[in-house]
């Protein structure tokens, strides 16, 4: 973490709740390599152990998955010496925090959150009641956010909304007990949410193996998953011509475009090669994997296997100096807001 005062700080977290994939990468990781690079800005990457909590049972895969995100923080291009990487699990002041912004939150807000009514709805589905953390979580996570002070937050768009309601809360707080929290952004551009390979919502842990790509996979294992993606139902054989804003194939061509991963004159040929009819699925999807293989996958699959090799030790060396940095910028600003709603933070 950068020493200059003046930097912005840019804070994150990823839950561990299964491996990383192409959808946590575009929307978040990415960013946060971006991030991690510049001078003016100081940066704190963390795994969410605590949000993982409320979808996670199993706690050997727990700990399987806390480690697995911070070898894809480094595969991804993160330096530890620059950037933070810490557990949320190690800052037990955020919780405190938490309960303090607990206190402003309505729980008519937290019901009318998407994530929500998502997440409860697909429980009810398997006949199963959500958890209070689960509707709880969007305020855990805004005292992550407002603990160290972020300026920045980086996310995929399914997380904004959460944001949005961290700056309410803050805002929330300054009103009610005096300025205090800075009042955080999203990225200055626009968010992005990646599809799931065949699925109607977005990619995701729960989306299931077949629409989930993931950064550890191997190439093949990639191509064999996007190779049998549905498109564009229209496409039946190669001269029905399609349309590209019906497929999920040609929405990933449109965030690689976006993002500047593409070429000039890229999606034209995409595009062009749909609804003409002049190409068949097969080589847009080739083209697909080979345009993020060459610009990403293959060199986050080789770092990760390369810090791997190091085992455990290595990855938890790491997370211990993060927590402790971690710790010391969050614990003063959380006793800060402690004492400015009346707790006694110092009795003697
Ligand atoms: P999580 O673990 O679900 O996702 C981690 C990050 O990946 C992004 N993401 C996506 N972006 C685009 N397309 C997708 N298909 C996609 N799937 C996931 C998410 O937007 C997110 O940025 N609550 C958070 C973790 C968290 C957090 C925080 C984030 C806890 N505290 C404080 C920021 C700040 C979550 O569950 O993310």
């Amino acid at each position: 973490m950068s020493t200059d005062t003046q930097a912005k700080v840019a804070l994150s977290l990823i839950r561990a709740t299964g491996r990383t994939h192409l959808g946590n990468y575009l929307g978040a990781v990415r960013s946060f390599v971006t991030l991690d690079a510049r001078e003016d800005v100081s940066c704190i990457f963390g795994v969410a152990t605590l949000h993982s909590l409320t979808t996670q049972g199993d706690p050997e895969a727990l700990r399987r998955d806390i480690r697995g995100v911070v070898l894809d923080f480094l595969a991804a291009g993160i330096d530890p010496e620059r950037s933070v990487i810490f557990d949320q699990t190690a800052v037990p002041e955020t919780l405190q925090l938490s309960w303090i912004l607990s206190c402003l939150a309505t729980a008519g807000r937290l019901e009318r959150m998407h994530h929500w009514k998502e997440k409860k709805d697909k429980l009810a589905d398997l006949g199963q009641a959500a958890n209070v953390g689960l509707f709880s979580y969007p305020v855990l996570m805004a005292a992550d956010i407002l603990g160290p002070g972020a300026d920045i937050v980086p996310v995929g768009e399914d997380q904004v909304q959460h944001v949005e309601f961290a700056r309410e809360l803050a805002r929330r707080f300054n009103h009610q007990f005096g300025e205090y929290f800075k009042i955080p952004e999203v990225l200055e551009r626009e968010a992005i949410r990646v599809p799931g390979l065949s699925s109607s919502g977005k990619m995701g842990k729960s989306e299931g193996e077949k629409a989930t790509l993931y950064l550890s996979d191997s190439y093949d294992q990639q191509w064999n998953k996007v190779k049998v993606a549905p498109t564009d139902p229209a496409r039946v054989r190669l001269k029905d011509p399609g349309d590209p804003q019906k497929c999920n194939i040609g929405g990933m061509h449109r965030i690689l475009d976006q993002i500047g991963l593409h070429e000039a004159g890229a999606l034209q040929w995409v595009n062009e090669g749909c609804t003409q009819a002049t190409m068949g699925c097969f080589p847009c999807k080739k083209k697909l994997l080979d345009v993020m293989e060459e610009a990403f996958l293959r060199d986050i699959r080789e770092r990760r296997e390369k810090f791997a090799a190091k085992g455990d030790g290595f990855v938890d060396e790491i997370i211990a100096a993060g927590n402790q940095k971690a710790r010391a910028r969050i614990q003063p600003i959380v006793e800060g807001a402690m004492q400015k709603v009346g707790l006694i933070t110092r009795w003697s």
